[in-house]
């Protein structure tokens, strides 16, 4: 009998020296990265001022959705160390060590991301259009707020979880940089640009550590994702709120635009569905116990089930206000 004879322990293990070899092959070290202060105007320069003028003329044309979505994206980034802490209190982590391949992964990980928020935060700032105070307030909830994403400290569900999500915030990423250049905002969409495409890298990364694990676990597996998709794929933001506002309240307003604007939709979520089920192989998957055969049926059936509701969806029209954005 070979079905879920491994702990979770003995697969993170076993895969420790994969996901160490990961950190030298999807990552860049900092010298050769491009850095927030690469793309934004020097304030040591004479000419900053009048850079800064131009950034803030071309940041008129930009829409109010296109400002909403861009808000929410940058707040979602900079709630990094909700992120971090998580996949520090994975199981199994504390028994591998401080320098183990996962570790090492999730410091470098961390730290390209930690330049997605610098890099967004000083665009807003210096765009003229925000109220960073209340961004920031809104910041400050949201971390302290934390997330329920229900993968519990399963690290299957945790890497199926970053696995969808790297894909989400690439497509995100990357619709409002064609905006932006679409409004003639030729700094925000190459930033964009740039944090989409970190995104697509890590995307590859974690869905090459569920790859591995489908190979050595496959039931545990594909009862991980199946799991994950029931529950649903809950963005990180999910507890997103103003000054004034209960706890997850501004979150809708903000997925709204996303939706509104085609930034982020519920046919992505169907794509991103696709995806995974073609990247893992889940129709070959060879070697599945009668739990895991019942898991791979409900996943095969389920893009068309999540088709046929998005179709149903309305177009969220509800106009709101929302305290971060200057009139
Ligand atoms: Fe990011
Ligand atoms: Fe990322």
């Amino acid at each position: 009998m070979k079905f879920s004879e491994l702990t979770r322990l003995e697969v993170l293990k076993h895969l420790d020296g994969f996901v160490s070899g990961a950190v030298t092959e999807y990552m860049k070290p900092p010298e050769q990265m491009w850095q927030p202060a690469d793309h934004l105007p020097d304030t040591a320069r004479e000419s900053f001022f009048d850079e800064v003028k131009q950034l803030q003329e071309r940041a008129k044309e930009l829409s109010y959705d296109v400002l909403a979505v861009l808000i929410g994206d940058m707040i979602t980034e900079e709630a990094l160390p909700t992120y971090e802490s998580w996949l520090y209190a994975m199981d199994g982590i504390n028994e591998l060590g401080e320098d183990c391949g996962w570790r090492r992964w999730t410091r470098a990980w961390t730290a390209e991301e930690n330049r997605h928020g610098d890099l967004l935060n000083r665009y807003l700032y210096l765009s003229g259009r925000v109220n960073m105070r209340e961004v920031e307030a809104s910041t400050q909830y949201l971390i302290s707020d934390g997330f329920n994403i229900e993968t519990g400290h399963d690290p299957y569900r945790n890497f199926i979880y970053t696995s969808f999500q790297e894909v989400a915030t690439n497509v995100s990423h990357r619709r409002v940089a064609t905006l932006a250049k679409k409004a003639g905002d030729t700094t925000l969409s190459k930033i964009c640009g740039l944090v989409a495409a970190d995104e697509a890298r890590h995307a590859k990364a974690y869905q090459a550590f569920i790859s591995k694990i489908f190979e050595v676990d496959p039931n545990e597996a594909i009862l991980a994702f199946e799991d994950m998709m029931r529950k649903k794929i809950v963005m990180p933001a999910h507890f997103l709120r103003e000054i004034g506002t209960r706890i997850g309240d501004t979150y809708g307003h903000f997925t709204n635009a996303a939706q509104r604007l085609g930034v982020y939709t519920a046919h992505d979520y169907v794509e991103i569905v696709q995806e995974l089920l073609k990247t893992w192989k889940v129709e070959e998957l060879a070697d599945l116990a009668p739990s895991g055969e019942k898991a791979r049926e409900y996943l095969l059936r389920l893009p068309d089930r999540l088709l046929r509701v998005a179709e149903r969806m309305k177009l969220p029209e509800l106009e709101y206000k929302f305290r971060w954005i200057l009139a």
